[in-house]
């Protein structure tokens, strides 16, 4: 690849590491120095240690494939039973629930909808077509994704003044097409759970399935309300809820990707799971919508729960929550500068009444930061981790000279949520 817009050709080979490394290195030399904290998502790390273990336990299982966990590569297989147990455990699973390790949260999401719009054809007299999914108007566009995949319709409810679903008009929305609600713990633009015991209480009296996308929050919500956080509760104590996303790559601190869905019944999984059996080579049942899997990843998961642990995840949680208030505290304090929401976890979104906050995000941007936005309403939006945490002063600090100098002759800002191509 010369510069990015002519066709690379096929390597003639022989190349060697030294060479090969530094032209890697020289393509990176100017990326987003997410080291420190500039980048407001894609990366999310604990601390050195806990980086170095999940890297180790990766390379230890860089060849095999996770696909083969169960009958070639038994410690895996170990593995990948044992960190779902984990996430049972901590997400009150009642006994015959049953967990998948995934790729990702989008995957995770998938699969619960699959499972859901089979459990909703398995109903005696339910239409099979023209379903429906209910959902905050927050919810993940992963959800978006599987309903083109499916042909499902998505119908969005309102949200209250907290920027939480509005419940009530979630319920207005349900019909007998309807195959599923959602609810998320935290949603992504405001950093809110959604009120999932008013859902469940919705899913109990329709029937219909709630599935809670907590793959923001699933692997590091508990540890909050271990450390005694006022938190909603979102999880299987709930007798609603259905199905459970929760990624181990974001605030599981864990090596990407993985991620986990967890479902109430071993009945619900068996739905998620694709049987093909038309080919020459007979029944081919996997468990996810990819067959090969890397195992290091698996093995990189169960190193860093373990490293971890109770303690390790309390501790995060409690920087975490300090770090979130720090910001907030500090964006507050600038004339004009809002909140949308009071979050829960580390996403973050903030705005204003008075300034142009496509200029402000555009001088962020000329000062090296990379720069999330949300539509509605106009926001700035940080998926925070530890990383962000030594970030704060020199942010705040640019934020105010942004504020201050920001004009209409900036560039415009990349618009969208999350910057994926
Ligand atoms: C709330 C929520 N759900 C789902 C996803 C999708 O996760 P992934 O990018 O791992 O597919 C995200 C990603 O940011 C998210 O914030």
């Amino acid at each position: 690849m010369t510069g990015g817009t002519e066709r690379a050709s096929f390597p003639a080979g022989g190349a060697q590491w030294e060479d090969i490394s530094q032209r890697m290195a020289d393509f990176s030399a100017k990326d987003i120095d997410w080291r420190g904290g500039r980048a407001p998502m894609f990366v999310f790390k604990n601390d050195a240690t806990t980086q170095e273990i999940g890297l180790k336990a990766y390379t230890m299982f860089f060849v095999e494939n996770a696909l083969g966990g169960g009958r070639a590569f038994h410690g895996i297989g170990r593995m990948e039973r044992e960190v779902l147990d984990y996430g049972l455990d901590l997400l009150n699973a009642p006994e015959g629930a049953k967990g998948v390790f995934t790729p990702g949260g989008s995957e995770s999401i998938f699969l619960a909808v699959k499972a859901a719009r089979e459990s909703h054809r398995a109903r005696a007299g339910a239409p099979r077509h023209g379903l429906n999914m209910v959902m905050p108007d927050t919810a993940h566009a992963a959800f978006d994704k599987a309903a083109q995949v499916m042909d499902l319709e998505i119908r969005r409810a309102p949200l209250t003044e907290d920027k939480r679903v509005d419940p009530e008009a979630l319920r207005a929305l349900i019909d007998d097409h309807t195959m599923l609600i959602v609810g998320s713990a935290p949603c992504y633009p405001h950093g809110v759970i959604d009120p999932i015991d008013a859902l469940s209480a919705i899913a109990l009296e329709s029937g219909v399935w709630l599935h809670v996308d907590a793959c923001v929050g699933g692997w590091i919500l508990p540890f909050y309300q271990m450390n005694g956080a006022p938190l909603r509760a979102f999880d299987f104590a709930l007798p609603g809820v259905r199905s459970i996303s929760a990624d181990l790559h974001k605030f599981g601190f864990c090596p990407k990707p993985a991620s986990t869905v967890f479902f109430r019944d071993v009945a619900d999984q068996e739905r998620s799971v694709f049987v093909a059996d038309q080919w020459p080579a007979g029944v081919f049942r996997t468990a996810t919508l990819a067959g090969t899997r890397p195992a290091g990843a698996v093995a990189a998961a169960w190193a860093v729960l373990n490293h971890l642990g109770t303690e390790g995840y309390r501790k995060a949680a409690a920087r975490m929550a300090a770090m979130t208030d720090a910001y907030i505290a500090d964006i507050t304090a600038i004339e004009g500068m809002e909140f949308w929401a009071k979050p829960d976890m580390t996403l973050i979104n903030f705005g204003s009444r008075r300034h142009d906050m496509m200029n402000v995000a555009a001088a962020m941007m000329q000062k090296d930061w990379l720069v999330s936005m949300t539509r509605r309403p106009v926001g700035i939006h940080l998926m925070m981790s530890l990383l962000h945490e030594s970030a704060r002063g020199q942010y705040i600090a640019d934020l105010r000279a942004a504020i201050a100098q920001s004009r209409s002759d900036m560039p415009t800002p990349q618009s969208g949520t999350t910057g994926y191509a």
